[in-house]
């Protein structure tokens, strides 16, 4: 009997708590961190994850969800899905019931009507408000399809790149959920869902459904998983990574830094970031950041609640 264990991006407070009480009750790690991710993706104020999640450039909201399973290696995962929230049971469904790892779009939204999962639209008010407003403080217009790659990087870049640099990035743009999970059977499952970059391109991807980027899960030597630019992550396997430092031997503090050194060798544009959250098969939690000032947030099985901790940087 292993007690249980979360750890999860800041974001992650109320998907951890009910996860949390269903591994106490002995709910597999798979079961916890589907069920938080959930919980996030379910919520409409935060503009990160799921429904109410920020749109693409052209307004639509496309979903990027994986999870993996640390006990057997299994993995699934969809992007780019319009019209359907609760993209993580999405890529546990994938794992599950298809010889697949990843489907994407179409066919993620295929695979969703199949399984009978009910459409519907994923934008709020609230969401496409903030949307037209940075249209509106680039003095751009919503609708113009002509170049749209520029359109969309000047969307996704911040607006003043001294005052805001990391603060507008985070609260205009990036956002994603992870949970990693110890369950009382000792197996560890990991689970990231996202919106994606705001004002993206259409049809980008990022880290979080593609696995060894931004989630990766084996029993045997840990699990990790990212929030921030996914670009970066995908150049340097970051996720991966982490977790081949652990097997090589290293404590989790010196894997989370080395998978950190590998993503401040890359040539970073302003603004972008990545942060990762990693667990050992023993229980052992903590964060790694590429910038001053992130937080993550973990849940020991003698915790009342889950508390926030500050994220390590590379020295
Ligand atoms: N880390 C989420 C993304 O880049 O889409």
């Amino acid at each position: 009997m292993s007690a249980p264990v979360m750890v999860a991006s800041e974001n992650g407070r109320r998907g951890m708590m009910a996860a949390m009480a269903r591994l106490r009750e002995g709910g597999s790690a798979l079961d916890a961190v589907e069920l938080a991710c959930r919980i996030v993706e379910d919520d409409p104020d935060d503009h990160s994850v799921g429904y109410g999640g920020l749109p693409n450039v052209l307004g639509e909201v496309e979903l990027d969800a994986s999870i993996m399973d640390g006990a057997t290696l299994r993995a699934g995962a969809v992007a780019a899905v319009q019209g359907y929230g609760r993209a993580i049971t999405l890529a546990r469904r994938v794992m599950e019931e298809t010889p697949h790892v990843l489907i994407v779009a179409r066919g993620a939204e295929r695979l969703a009507s199949e399984l009978g999962e009910t459409p519907q639209d994923q934008r709020t008010e609230e969401a496409l408000r903030r949307w037209r407003e940075r249209y509106d403080e680039r003095g751009l217009t919503p609708g113009s399809t002509e170049n749209l790659r520029n359109v969309a990087r000047t969307l996704t870049r911040p607006l003043n790149l001294q005052d805001k640099i990391y603060k507008a990035a985070r609260v205009d743009t990036l956002g994603t959920v992870n949970f990693i999970a110890l369950d009382t059977h000792g197996n560890l499952a990991s689970a990231v869902s996202t919106s994606g970059l705001g004002w993206k391109y259409p049809g980008r991807v990022g880290d979080s459904p593609l696995i060894g980027a931004g989630n990766y899960c084996d029993n045997r030597y840990g699990a990790a998983a990212c929030t921030g630019m996914g670009e970066l992550a995908i150049r340097v396997s970051t996720a991966r990574s982490l977790v081949l430092y652990l097997k090589c031997g290293m404590t989790l503090r010196d894997a989370g830094r080395e998978a950190l050194r590998d993503l401040l060798a890359l040539d970073a544009g302003a603004g972008q970031y990545m942060n990762i959250v990693a667990m050992t098969p023993d229980g052992e939690v903590a964060g790694f950041t590429t910038v001053p000032g992130k937080q993550y947030l973990y849940q020991r099985d003698d915790m009342v609640e889950p508390q926030l901790a500050d994220r390590w940087m590379v020295e």
